[in-house]
């Protein structure tokens, strides 16, 4: 949450970070805020709202010859998403400038201290109290205030500092929000909260840990550790993703492009790991040896939203073909209760970013408990991977939109590898077995991308009579349940329409009370082990005239039969489905969302990335 922007180099300051803003902007937009220095002085704009907001105010500002300085675009969590709230902040004298993402937990006494020593607050932000604390400590050493600063302060940040003391110099430091460097010889040297606004410079990226601070120049950068204050040496990486992957490509929204991307990002999640001749899975990053692997007796699955979704698929396909028990948790509820884990314990947490707060926090604690820790990841370096044992990252390069679409599908395609994997290891799946289902991974993308435009026109015709719709029910069994829950949570974070999951079995323990003439249902019914079974469980909606939407298997000629409403998918490996049938569940929210005029890939109230607890 928040997205921080810096850089100082040979480039014009206000395009470098407004761009770099866009391409964060995803972490928040509750307002956004750019400063830079100029002949000695700091000149600052901001503006509550969407970053277009702060770009209409800055027109004149985008040729001014500056060098050096720092954006911020903003999730509220202190004070309201004011412009008097939106960084950058100032310390009394509007020497000093801070931009911060995290929460400053003890800034209540902080603030009442520095109020009582005299300082003047502007803003009701926790952020505020570090430029105040900074301006206390300054001495003619900035390293040496922000380090004495930052020994005060309880919580997370990643923050970015510019004082007119120094006007080469950007200092930025990390404690739990994730802050990447980027550099680059003839560039110069950029700050961000992701990676995304790097890559139209540099391919070259050094992830700050916790307790780091680093002093960055135009042509270096000098590493500090927080708590001894000595140099850090640490190595760029050369990331793979380029900058074209962050653009909408020619889509009107980061999620339709992504959605789109889906095919390709599952068989570069897949492609290179499952032997076609013997069907063994290689995953190198896991770095579990046999003799872990050996003594893992249960597995917990650890994540947020949509990646706890993926995570209840992954339960049915772990349990059905390797034999081991698995438990389910959402990270802000496995945190506080009684979590028996041992050693023999594997806990794997599922994070498009790898940073979700709750996510990162539940990983640190089954770590301390003595369980090995794999993370199934999409962002390469960030914290998540760089605390656990071991990553299969997925291959879905980076997802904008704030709604998950790709990161989703990719990792159900890692989890679906890491079963095979399992059951390799564990005896449980002979190897034809594995090369038939590795084969059908790769098909699955294919069938995805062969019917995606076909799928989207036809949607797009049948929520004409939905979009305006006050609630929506979505059902399913099996392997096929954890879909309902993730086609709701789609169209209520993008729509604003009350959306609810459930198990089709479930429907008559309550939840069918719901039902009648106005309820749409949307009931995903393909030809499985459960057919049946979902087939009463919709013929219970239709007895009581619910609206029903089915989406089923190819040939099904008795969907018809119970509505008119039907999307057909084409039949694919029954175990595969929960990637075949996320798609359709994906562009009705899509669709919905923008017939009724949503900000599809900005969401309000929402931001990418969660990185509060
Ligand atoms: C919903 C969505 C969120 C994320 C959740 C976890 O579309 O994107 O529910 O899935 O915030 O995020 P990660 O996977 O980054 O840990």
């Amino acid at each position: 949450m928040c997205g921080i922007v810096g850089y100082v180099g040979r480039r014009r300051l206000v395009p470098v970070v407004l761009e770099g803003l866009k391409r964060l902007e995803y972490r928040g937009y509750d307002s956004a805020g750019i400063v830079y220095l100029q002949d000695g002085k700091l000149t600052k704009y901001r503006s509550e709202g969407k970053l277009q907001n702060l770009e209409s105010i800055m027109e004149e500002a985008i040729g001014a010859p500056a060098h050096i300085g720092l954006g911020h675009t903003r999730w509220a969590t202190h004070g309201a998403p004011t412009t008097e709230n939106a960084h950058p902040h100032s310390d009394c004298s509007g020497d000093i400038v801070v931009v911060h993402n995290g929460i400053i937990e003890n800034y209540h006494s902080l603030r009442n201290e520095l109020i009582e020593k005299g300082h003047h607050f502007a803003s009701e932000t926790d952020t505020e109290v570090l430029a105040h604390l900074i301006e206390e400590y300054l001495d003619g050493d900035l390293r040496a205030a922000v380090t004495k600063a930052l020994a005060r302060v309880e919580g997370s940040y990643a923050l970015g500092v510019l004082w007119t003391g120094m006007p080469e110099t950007l200092i930025a430091a990390r404690n739990h929000s994730p802050l990447v460097l980027g550099v680059h010889e003839e560039e110069g040297g950029f700050l961000a909260s992701d990676i995304p606004p790097l890559l139209p410079y540099t391919d070259q990226i050094i992830f700050l840990d916790d307790q780091e601070l680093v002093v960055l120049k135009s042509d270096s950068h000098i590493i500090y550790s927080l708590v001894t204050g000595e140099v850090v040496e640490k190595k760029a990486q050369t990331i793979s993703w380029n900058a074209g992957m962050a653009e909408k490509g020619g889509y009107k929204h980061f999620m339709l492009k992504e959605i789109y991307e889906q095919p390709q990002a599952i068989i570069d999640t897949v492609s290179g790991r499952i032997n076609p001749e013997n069907g063994s899975v290689t995953l190198s990053e896991m770095n579990l040896s046999d003799e872990d692997l050996a003594g893992i007796e249960r597995i917990f699955l650890v994540a947020c939203g949509t990646s706890w979704h993926a995570a209840l698929v992954a339960k049915y396909w772990i349990e059905r073909w390797a034999g081991i028990p698995v438990e389910v948790d959402i990270a802000s509820e496995f945190r506080y209760r009684t979590l028996l884990i041992d050693e023999k314990v594997l806990t794997i947490a599922i994070s498009q970013s790898g940073e979700t707060a709750d996510t990162l926090a539940g990983i640190r604690l089954a770590k301390e408990l003595g369980s090995k820790i794999v993370i199934i990841c999409n962002v390469v370096g960030s914290t998540m991977p760089r605390e656990a044992h071991g990553t299969v990252y997925t291959h879905a390069g980076p997802e904008i939109g704030v709604a998950s679409t790709k990161a989703f599908t990719s990792q159900l395609a890692a989890l679906f590898l890491f079963t095979l994997y399992l059951a390799e290891k564990k005896g449980t799946m002979e190897a034809g077995k594995r090369i038939e289902l590795g084969k059908e991974l790769i098909n699955v993308a294919r069938v995805i991308e062969e019917m995606l435009p076909i799928l989207q026109a036809e949607i797009k015709e049948l929520i004409e009579n939905y979009y305006d719709s006050r609630d929506f029910l979505f059902v399913g069994r099996g392997l096929n349940f954890p879909i309902a829950l993730e086609g709701a949570l789609k169209l209520k974070e993008i729509s604003y329409i009350h959306a609810e999951g459930y198990a089709s079995g479930e429907l008559k323990h309550g939840p069918i009370a719901l039902i009648d003439k106005d309820m749409p249902i949307l009931g995903l019914t393909p030809k499985d082990a459960v057919y049946q079974k979902s087939i009463s469980n919709v013929e219970e909606i239709k007895a009581r005239q619910g609206l029903l939407i089915l989406i089923g298997t190819e040939g099904d000629a008795h969907l018809k039969s119970i509505t008119d409403d039907v999307i057909y998918l084409p039949e694919i490996h029954e175990e595969l489905n929960p990637i075949l049938y996320t798609i359709p569940a994906q562009l009705l929210a899509y669709e919905i969302a923008s017939r009724r005029g949503c900000d599809v890939d900005q969401p309000r109230n929402l931001a990418k990335s969660v990185t509060v607890e």
